[in-house]
Formats: structure tokens, C-alpha cells, sequence
């Protein structure tokens, strides 16, 4: 697909996205300004249009999927929210703006992630699709949010401040704490634009070769872009003693491994779908991107 086309289509998806959020949340309360706060911030929008972009691609109407990628974007907002906190990262930019808890005090930004996290599961359950579908749904968000998801990435990305990493423990980390989610996100497309599971599964394997190669490019950013183009601090992780594959590997090699995964990426979805040129393209801007 030529780069004009995927901008344009990109584009469009990233609107509707950005039109539906700023009317998503209920609430005049000092907890739903600091919710808003964050998630109309900005952002790539990544994971939203990948859910609309998926329902379209099994036959569906990304208009079915919106709630879906409305809910999976409340929830990655979460995780940044949480990701800044003092006892995490303890970032003060985000998205270009002071971080939550910068501005609404640490308290209230834990809230406002809870609140964001409960959220998307409401706005996802109510989505216009059969039942069974939505308990499928429900499971997938759940499932990359919890225990074996999300949270279990981050408590062990904790837990290896300091520490060296093996490029297995490593992979691990990576894989929960940011595929798990953009996998879901495609997941819930295909289910809610009806399509087969094998196509789901496909959806599933891009997703988590894409997460690992965008993780791994979010660290090259970490360590050499800078603080006002990426619109969070450059160097965070050398000062939190994180392992990253440029740690351990170094930028060269990194370039690589970034492009092997987007090509295992590009690779999963042949044969399961009749055009994959929205999602190979998207893989090759994420492989280049600068923030
Ligand atoms: C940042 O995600 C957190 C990671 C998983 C690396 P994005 O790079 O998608 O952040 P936004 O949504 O564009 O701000
Ligand atoms: C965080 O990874 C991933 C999640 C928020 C779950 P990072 O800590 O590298 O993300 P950034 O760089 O702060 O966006
Ligand atoms: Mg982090
Ligand atoms: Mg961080
Ligand atoms: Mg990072």
C-alpha cells in the first residue's frame, strides 16, 4: 500500500477514534477531569485503529468495533498513567503534557487509572453485538490486562531495575507488558467484525511480533531521541537501570531485531486475510517511527 494511502486511512480511523473518546466518559468530578486529562492528550492511537482496521479486514464495520477501541485505549491510557507514577517510572511528561500525577497529585492519578481501567470494560461490554460475543471480548480485555497480562509485565519490569536481563527474561517482559495488549486490540476487531478464529489467531501472532519489534524501537527512542519529540522524557530508562534490548544488545542489532519482527509480523497474517496492505504498512511506519 503506498505511504499516501495508509496516511489517509490511517488518518481516518485516528478521527473517528479522537471524535468518540472526548465523549466516551461520563462525569463532571475532579477524577473524570484527571481521566480526560489524560487520554485527550493525544497519542498515536495505535491500538484503537488496529481494532477498527481489523473488523473492517474480516468483513465488519469498524463502526461495530468503535467501543471496542474506544475501551482499548481508555485502557492503554491507564497503563501510561500508572507506568509515570513515582513508584514506577516516575516520568513528568507525557503525551507533551505534565503527567497525571504532576498535576492531579499521586492519589487521584492512581484513580484515574483504576477509573479509566473500569471504564473500558464498561464502554467495551457495551458494545452493540450478541452476548457470547461480548463475553469473548470481555475475556480477551481481561485476559491481557491481568495476572498473566499486563500488570504481570510491569511487576516484572519492577523487578528488574537493576538487574541484567537474559534476552529470554527479557522477550517475556516485553511481550507482556506491551504485545498482550496491542493483540487484544486486534483480537477484539476480528471478533467484533464476525470473523473466523483462525483469523484471530492470525491477528493474535501479528500483534505479538509487532509489540515486541514496537517495545523494542520505544527503548532505541528511550535512549536516543529527544525529550520534546517523543513527548516523554529521553533517558528514562538509564536512570530507572532498566533492561532494554539496547542494553543488551545495542543499537545496531536492535535495527535489526526490529526489522525481523516486523517481517514475522507482515508474515502471520498471509493467507488469512484477502488485504493485509493496511497492516504491513502500519508495521513498516511503526518500524520507523520517530515517537
Ligand atoms: C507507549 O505507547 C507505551 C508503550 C507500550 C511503549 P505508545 O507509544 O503507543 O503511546 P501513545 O499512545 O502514542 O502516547
Ligand atoms: C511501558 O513501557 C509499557 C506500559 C505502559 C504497559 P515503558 O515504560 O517503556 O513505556 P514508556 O516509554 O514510559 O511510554
Ligand atoms: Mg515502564
Ligand atoms: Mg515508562
Ligand atoms: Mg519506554
Amino acid at each position: 500500500m503506498p505511504a499516501d494511502t495508509f496516511n489517509e486511512e490511517y488518518e481516518a480511523l485516528r478521527n473517528m477514534v479522537e471524535k468518540n473518546l472526548a465523549s466516551c466518559l461520563p462525569g463532571r468530578s475532579k477524577l473524570a477531569e484527571a481521566m480526560r486529562y489524560s487520554l485527550l492528550a493525544g497519542g498515536k492511537r495505535i491500538r484503537p485503529v488496529l481494532a477498527l482496521k481489523f473488523a473492517e479486514a474480516v468483513g465488519g464495520s469498524a463502526q461495530k468495533a468503535l467501543p471496542a477501541a474506544l475501551a482499548v485505549e481508555l485502557f492503554h491510557t491507564y497503563t501510561l498513567v500508572h507506568d509515570d507514577l513515582p513508584s514506577m517510572d516516575n516520568d513528568s511528561l507525557r503525551r507533551g503534557k505534565p503527567t497525571n500525577h504532576v498535576v492531579y497529585g499521586e492519589g487521584l492519578a492512581t484513580l484515574a487509572g483504576d477509573a479509566l481501567q473500569a471504564e473500558a470494560f464498561r464502554i467495551l461490554l457495551a458494545s452493540d453485538l450478541p452476548a457470547e460475543t461480548l463475553v469473548q471480548m470481555g475475556n480477551v480485555l481481561a485476559k491481557a490486562a491481568g495476572a498473566d497480562g499486563v500488570c504481570l509485565g510491569q511487576a516484572l519490569d519492577m523487578d528488574s531495575e537493576g538487574k541484567r536481563l537474559t534476552l529470554e527474561e527479557i522477550t517475556t517482559v516485553h511481550h507482556l507488558k506491551t504485545s498482550t495488549l496491542l493483540a487484544a486490540a486486534c483480537q477484539l476487531g476480528v471478533l467484533a467484525g464476525g470473523g473466523t478464529s483462525a483469523q484471530r489467531i492470525a491477528a493474535e501472532r501479528y500483534a505479538t511480533a509487532l509489540g515486541l519489534a514496537f517495545q523494542i524501537r520505544d527503548d532505541m527512542l528511550d535512549a536516543t531521541g529527544e525529550t520534546a519529540r517523543l513527548g516523554k522524557p529521553a533517558g528514562s530508562d538509564e536512570t530507572n537501570g532498566k533492561t532494554t534490548f539496547v542494553t543488551l544488545y545495542g543499537l545496531d542489532q536492535c535495527r535489526t531485531l526490529v526489522r525481523e519482527m516486523t517481517g514475522k509480523a507482515v508474515d502471520a497474517l498471509r493467507g488469512y486475510f484477502e488485504n493485509t496492505g493496511f497492516f504491513e504498512a502500519l508495521a513498516i511506519y511503526l518500524e520507523e517511527r520517530k515517537y
